[in-house]
């Protein structure tokens, strides 16, 4: 069993995961909606990922024997008037969760949960690659997506983009 105060921000963060593919759909469909089929692609993906994380958190919980209680995904309400919008609003999300995970990383230091801490580690490399691509995305697009050919090509290159499975492996 999980110390209940790290149990309870794991199990929380369960459900801010699944909330972080909720959005990342929003994201994808208001792409796909205006004809970005390549951003679209890229968040669908983030979707993917995003569950992964969540039922990495579930997998963990699970096996210290500790209950999981799912609750209510909050909708998502980003406001997306144009392409920029959707990439900020990500980056801006992924800061947030880096806070959260940074947050139950700081739970499990002072119970000295060495296997959470662990754990987490991948999480915590993870967010750094999560804000790089937010960011990296968006410097693209403030170079080149305000030229219809430029933002065409940087669609493309989204496109591209291919789900890998978490490269954490639990037991
Ligand atoms: Fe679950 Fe995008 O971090």
């Amino acid at each position: 069993m999980l110390n209940e105060k790290v149990k309870d921000l794991l199990n929380d963060q369960i459900n801010k995961e699944l909330y972080s593919a909720y959005l990342y759909m929003q994201f994808a469909n208001y792409y796909e909606e205006k004809g970005l089929s390549g951003f679209a692609n890229w968040y669908n993906i983030q979707v993917q990922e995003e569950k992964d994380h969540a039922m990495l958190m579930r997998q963990y919980m699970q096996m210290h024997g500790d209950a999981i209680v799912l609750e209510a995904i909050a909708k998502p309400d980003a406001v997306l008037k144009e392409p920029m919008d959707a990439l900020k609003a990500g980056f801006a999300h992924e800061q947030y969760v880096t806070g959260l995970i940074n947050n139950i990383y700081s739970a499990a230091y002072d119970v000295k949960d060495f296997g959470t801490m662990q754990f987490l580690d991948w999480f915590v490399k993870e967010q750094v690659e999560e804000e790089n691509n937010a960011s990296t995305l968006i410097q693209k697009m403030e170079l080149f997506g305000g030229d219809p050919k430029g933002l065409y090509m940087l669609d493309q290159e989204c496109a591209a983009r291919v789900y890998t499975a978490p490269s954490l492996v639990l037991g």
